[in-house]
C-alpha cells in the first residue's frame, strides 16, 4: 500500500560511525512515521546509499579532501562547520523555491552546530540530536557553569569525587585533559556542541525511564521539548547496514561454532587508538584468562602500526580456535549472538546502548568525551559491567575471569537482563520511547514551515496545542 508522505524532514549528520548510525536510524523511524527524508552528509563517510534506498541524499563539499579525519582534530570539526554552511544554504534555498513549503523541519547532529545559523537565517525550524548520554551532557554542563571548581586539579585527586557530579571522579572529567586541565578551545568547542541556539527541541537516542532524573534536569536549563525516544536501533523499523567499514561477517560463523554463552567480545569503537604496548597487554590478558574471545582490531587502531602486526609474535597460532580477530564486526549481530557473554568495550554510548539491549555485561576500558562517564554510570550505578582498573595483563585476565565465571559475574548478568525488560518495556505501545515517539511525529507535523521573525522560538512551540515536554517527562516518570 502507498503510504501519502507527509512533510519532508531534512537530516545533518555528522560524518564518523558513532554519529552516523543513530542519525540514519532516526530517518529510517521518521520514514516508517510518514515523513520524506533527506540526508545531506559531508563527502568524508558518504554512507552507502544502497542500504537506504528510501531516503533521498545529498552531499556537501566538506572542504576538506586530501585531510586525515581519521582521528578528527578541533581544527577540522570547526572546519566542517564552517565549509559546509554555504553548500547547506545553497541546497535549502533551491529546495524551497522548487519545492515550496514541503521542509518540516531539519534535525542535526550537536556536534554539526552551524546548521542552526543556517536554519535561524532561513527562518526553518531546526531540532538538535543528541547522540550520548544525557548524564554526559550534565556533566559537561555542570562544569561549564563553574569551570574553576574543577579545572586544573591535581594528580591527587584523581579518584576523588567531582564535587555534584556522583559518581564521577576528577579523571573521568568528560573532556580530553592534558596537564589535569582542559584548555580554553576545547571548552568553548563543548560550549558550541552543547548549545541548541534557536533550536526547536531535542530527540535524545537515550530512554527516558534510564535517564529520568538528568532528563529533568537538562530541560530546565534548555527549556525545550525533549524527545528520548531511545534506543534507535530499536526502534528502527529496517535493520540495513550503516558501517561504514566493511563487516567481516566470517565472525559469525565462528560464534556459530563457541559454546552459548561462553565468548568475550572485545572492540573499542570506531575512533579510539591504543599504542603497542596495550594491545600487547589486552593480548596477553585475552590468551592468559583462558576465554573464546572475538577482537575487533580497526586498522589504524594501533597507533605506528596498519593493523595487528603489533600483536606478539605467534599469538594467533597460540591461541588457535579460541580467539578470532576481525578488522570490524557486525557488531549489533554479535552482540545479539548467544554465544557472547561479555564486551569488553570502551563505552560509547552506541556500544553501551547496543550491549545492554542484548543483555550483555561490559568490562569497561573507556578513553575520552563520554566514554569515561559511560563507563562510570554501567560500573557504579547501573552495576552492569566492571571497570578496568590497570591496563595490565594479569588485570586484564582477572578481570575478564569475573566477568564470565565469578558469582559477581553472575550479579552483573541478572542486573543487564533487568535492565534490557526496561528497554523492551518502554518500546512497547504504552512505553515511554513509544509514547514519546508519538509526540515527537506530532511536535514536527504541527511545527510552522517558517518561523516568524523575531518571535521566540521556545514561547512559539510553548503556546502552540502541543504539551510541553517538561510535562511528558514529568508525568511519565
Ligand atoms: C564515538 C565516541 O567514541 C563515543 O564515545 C560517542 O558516544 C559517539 O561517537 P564510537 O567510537 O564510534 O563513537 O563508539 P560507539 O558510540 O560505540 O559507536 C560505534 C558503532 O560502531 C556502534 O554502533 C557499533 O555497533 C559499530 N561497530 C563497532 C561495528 O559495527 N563494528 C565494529 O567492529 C565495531
Amino acid at each position: 500500500m502507498k503510504i501519502e508522505r507527509k512533510q519532508r524532514v531534512v537530516l545533518v549528520p555528522y560524518p564518523f560511525q558513532g554519529h552516523l548510525t543513530p542519525m540514519l536510524q532516526l530517518g529510517s523511524i521518521l520514514h516508517s512515521q510518514g515523513f520524506s527524508v533527506i540526508v545531506i552528509h559531508t563527502e568524508y563517510n558518504t554512507p552507502n546509499y544502497s542500504n537506504h534506498p528510501q531516503f533521498v541524499f545529498h552531499s556537501m563539499d566538506d572542504g576538506l579532501q586530501g585531510i586525515d579525519l581519521s582521528f578528527p582534530s578541533l581544527e577540522n570539526m570547526y572546519d566542517l562547520n564552517e565549509n559546509c554552511k554555504a553548500p547547506l544554504r545553497n541546497y535549502l534555498v533551491s529546495m524551497m523555491e522548487e519545492e515550496g513549503d514541503q521542509l518540516a523541519c531539519i534535525v542535526y547532529d550537536n556536534v554539526m552546530f552551524f546548521v542552526d545559523d543556517v536554519a535561524t537565517q532561513l527562518k526553518l525550524p531546526s531540532i538538535v540530536l543528541r547522540t550520548f548520554s544525557a548524564a554526559y551532557l550534565h556533566s559537561m554542563i555542570t562544569i561549564f557553569q563553574q569551570p574553576e571548581k574543577y579545572l586544573p586539579f591535581e594528580d591527587s585527586q584523581l579518584l576523588d569525587p567531582l564535587p555534584e557530579l556522583h559518581p564521577l571522579r576528577f579523571k573521568d572529567v568528560p573532556f580530553p585533559t592534558i596537564k589535569n586541565t582542559v584548555s580554553e578551545p576545547i571548552l568553548d568547542f563543548c560550549r558550541a556542541m552543547s548549545d541548541i541556539g534557536s533550536s526547536v527541541a531535542t530527540i535524545w537516542n537515550t530512554m527516558q525511564d534510564l535517564e529520568s532524573s538528568m532528563l529533568l534536569r537538562l530541560q530546565e536549563h534548555y527549556k525545550v521539548p525533549f524527545f528520548p525516544i531511545g534506543p534507535l536501533h530499536k526502534m528502527a523499523p529496517l535493520a540495513s547496514s550503516t558501517s561504514i567499514l566493511e563487516e567481516d561477517n566470517s565472525c559469525i560463523e565462528w560464534l556459530d561454532r563457541q559454546a552459548p554463552n561462553s565468548v568475550l567480545y572485545v572492540s573499542l569503537g570506531s575512533l579510539v587508538r591504543i599504542d603497542d604496548k596495550e594491545l600487547i597487554e589486552t593480548a596477553w590478558g585475552l590468551a592468559n584468562s583462558d576465554q573464546p574471545f572475538l577482537w575487533v582490531i580497526r586498522p589504524g587502531s594501533v597507533s605506528g602500526f596498519q593493523c595487528a602486526e603489533a600483536l606478539p609474535d605467534g599469538f594467533e597460532k597460540m591461541v588457535g580456535e579460541r580467539g578470532r580477530i576481525v578488522k570490524w564486526a557486525p557488531q549489533k549481530q554479535v552482540l545479539a549472538h548467544p554465544a557472547i557473554a561479555g564486551f569488553f568495550t570502551h563505552c560509547g554510548w552506541n556500544s553501551t546502548v547496543e550491549s545492554i539491549c542484548e543483555q550483555v555485561p561490559m568490562i569497561c576500558r573507556p578513553f575520552l568525551g563520554d566514554q569515561p562517564v559511560n563507563a562510570r554510570y554501567l560500573s557504579q550505578i547501573y552495576k552492569v559491567g566492571f571497570e578496568l582498573e590497570a591496563i595490565e595483563r594479569t588485570v586484564i585476565e582477572k578481570t575478564i575471569r569475573k566477568l564470565m565465571l565469578s558469582e559477581e559475574g553472575k550479579d552483573v548478568k541478572k542486573r543487564v537482563v533487568d535492565m534490557k525488560q526496561n528497554i523492551v518495556a518502554a518500546m512497547q505501545i504504552d512505553g515511554t520511547s513509544h509514547k514519546n515517539l508519538k509526540d515527537l511525529v506530532d511536535f514536527i507535523s504541527a511545527l510552522p514551515s517558517r518561523l516568524p521573525p523575531a518571535t521566540p522560538v521556545v514561547g512559539a512551540i510553548m503556546s502552540s496545542n502541543h504539551t510541553p515536554s517538561k510535562c511528558i517527562i514529568e508525568s511519565r516518570s
